[in-house]
């Protein structure tokens, strides 16, 4: 932990170095320790989301969320929240139906405003949306078509006899302008999404759909943040040198970058590649580390039988037993190096 406030002495902010936590994890003990030594900084796995916080609607249920919220300022740490909006855990009243127009005007404002507003000023930054721009986008692609090319709701929406295609990003914009209105002056507002952060076409996508949110929802840049989720393997992964030059085109826009669910899953658990997975893990952390505009990176489940991926994939920093892996052993390398000046 020492490290990290000494790593936050040299970036002149803090620099939020964290993972995922949820209520119902069994390994209590394991979270508590590595979050008031390991990492100062968390994100609610699920705790959060949609289903989670508003099973009803109209009517706020965020017990989980800051449950979560508060497991991080027990052990010292900030916490970031994730997410306001994704087509995916959605609560079984969504989407029902419900007209472009309703989800538009009253049905996100209002889940945004009383899931932000009821979390508090003091979330570091909000997933606001999340994974709104398709995988089979190309360059050149407007931001309505990136967004259009995803293809779930809530660019197709029911409204009884049909869908009808979203025709444009109001339900984006919505999102963003209550966020603003409702979030802490200090909160960074992210569009959140995987498989981005290299020279590629997802990420001028989502490069295109912030400037729509500058531009068409007023948002100021120095309020946007783009999450590149970074789900990624030691065989698939984006280079430090494109990570950094994607983060150096936020920085010019006076945008943030942070990496929001990092984990490096292996093809297989040989010592071989958890030496890849550990310079991997390195050169995305000194890609945030080194650029001025990145001080949230988040690590997607602490071990490796609490990740999504499952145990085998041994995508995360520590194993099965709560033992640090090399990959472990790297970060704290390279924060130690940072720290000093290097
Ligand atoms: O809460 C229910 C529980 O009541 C039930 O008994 C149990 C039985 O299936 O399911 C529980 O819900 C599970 C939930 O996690 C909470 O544990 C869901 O089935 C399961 O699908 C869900 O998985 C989460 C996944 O998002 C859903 O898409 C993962 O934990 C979570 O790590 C993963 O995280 C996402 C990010 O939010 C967005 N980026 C991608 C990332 C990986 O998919």
């Amino acid at each position: 932990r020492s490290t990290l406030q000494s790593v936050s002495t040299r970036k002149g902010q803090p620099f939020m170095f964290g993972s995922t936590y949820d209520t119902y994890e069994s390994n209590q003990s394991f979270s508590s320790s590595v979050f008031s030594t390991f990492f100062n900084h968390v994100v609610a796995e699920n705790g959060c989301k949609w289903d989670a916080t508003e099973p009803s609607r109209g009517t706020p249920d965020l017990g989980e969320c800051q449950a979560v919220q508060s497991f991080a300022s027990k052990n010292g740490a900030s916490f970031r929240g994730h997410n306001t909006f994704w087509h995916s855990q959605t609560p079984s009243w969504l989407p029902g139906g419900i007209s472009a127009s309703d989800l538009v005007n009253n049905v996100i404002p209002q889940h945004v405003q009383q899931t932000i507003q009821g979390m508090g000023s003091s979330v570091t930054s909000w997933d606001v949306v999340n994974e709104i721009v398709g995988d089979g986008v190309s360059n050149g692609m407007s931001a309505l078509q990136c967004v259009q090319n995803k293809k779930v709701w809530p660019t197709q929406t029911s409204d009884g006899s049909s869908t009808t295609l979203v025709t444009d990003l109001s339900f984006v914009h919505a999102a963003f302008t209550t966020a603003l209105k409702y979030a802490g002056s200090n909160t960074r507002l992210a569009i959140n999404d995987y498989n981005t952060g290299g020279n590629d076409a997802k990420t001028a996508c989502v490069l295109a759909v912030l400037a729509d949110i500058n531009a068409n929802a007023g948002i100021p840049y120095n309020r946007l943040a783009v999450g590149f989720q970074s789900h990624i393997s030691a065989t698939g992964f984006t280079s430090k040198s494109a990570l950094s030059a994607t983060f150096a085109k936020l920085a010019q826009l006076g945008a943030t970058a942070m990496i929001t669910e990092l984990d490096i899953s292996l093809p297989s658990a040989s010592s071989g590649y958890e030496r890849l997975q550990a310079a991997i893990w390195g050169d995305y952390l000194d890609a945030c580390l080194y650029a001025s505009n990145c001080n949230e990176f988040i690590n997607w489940d602490p071990r490796d039988d609490m990740s999504w991926l499952g145990t085998s994939a041994a995508g995360t920093l520590f194993d099965s037993s709560g033992n640090p892996k090399i990959a472990a052993y790297e970060v704290q390398a390279r924060l130690q190096r940072f720290a000093a000046g290097e």
